[in-house]
């Protein structure tokens, strides 16, 4: 499915979010808070668009994807971030290889949650950090009614217009609205062994960042 995306994938999501996208990346950078000399692994990585902030603010991070397709569109646009095929479930990374490792809008499309968590757990150091970027559940009523009502009437209607694939984007607000919620997620987070489990809402919860701490 994604490597059907790829071509278009970073302008449609610009459309969907109205634009938000980019605040949430920029909330990903802040938490993450990268020293020099640093190494961050950023998983589900697509086209590159994640880890582009990180490279250009000078720290050495590896974007891994298991689609051909986002990592081809992603090497074609920036050469200089060194992409690595690599299945979430399975890294293709060493133990404790990395400072921080990171996930954004990858985590939901994972078949299994759980082994994605571990996995990014073995490949990070004692005391290393987590931060999980993801589409997550608005808190307050009235808020979630209108964007429940966005994503599963307009959002699949604008991606008829904008996208190569419109049933991904049924997919992905079918997706979105199965999903854990914050305080579920942030369960499946310490279940796999992560400690210091905190998370904070984006957008009035549309998008959650669940950070954690490697003990
Ligand atoms: C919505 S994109 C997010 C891309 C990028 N992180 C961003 O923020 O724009 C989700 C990505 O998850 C990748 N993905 C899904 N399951 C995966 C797995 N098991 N291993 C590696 N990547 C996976 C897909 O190939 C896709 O590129």
């Amino acid at each position: 499915m994604f490597d059907e995306v790829a071509a278009r994938y970073d302008r449609t999501n610009d459309v969907l979010s109205l634009g938000q996208d980019r605040r949430w990346r920029r909330a990903v950078v802040e938490a993450l808070d990268m020293r020099p000399g640093e190494k961050l692994l950023d998983m589900a990585a697509g086209t590159g668009t994640s880890t582009a902030p990180f490279t250009d603010a000078g720290v050495l991070a590896v974007p891994s994807d298991f689609s051909l397709g986002m990592l081809r569109t992603g090497r074609g646009r920036r050469p200089d971030l060194p992409f690595v095929a690599g299945d979430a479930t399975r890294l293709p990374f060493a133990d404790a290889a990395f400072d921080a490792v990171t996930i954004s809008f990858g985590l939901r499309n994972v078949g299994d949650t759980a082994a994605a968590l571990a996995e990014m757990r073995r490949v990070t150091r004692h005391g290393g950090r987590l931060v999980v970027c993801e589409f997550s559940h608005p808190t307050w009523g009235p808020w979630r009614r209108v964007y429940t009502e966005y994503l599963m009437r307009a959002l699949p209607a604008v991606a008829r217009r904008v996208s190569s694939s419109p049933d991904s984007y049924v997919y992905l607000a079918e997706s979105i609205r199965a999903w854990p919620d914050q305080r579920e997620l942030g369960e499946l987070v310490a279940a796999a062994g992560w400690g210091e489990v905190a998370y904070r809402n984006l957008s009035g919860g549309i998008v959650a960042l669940h950070r954690a701490v490697r003990v």
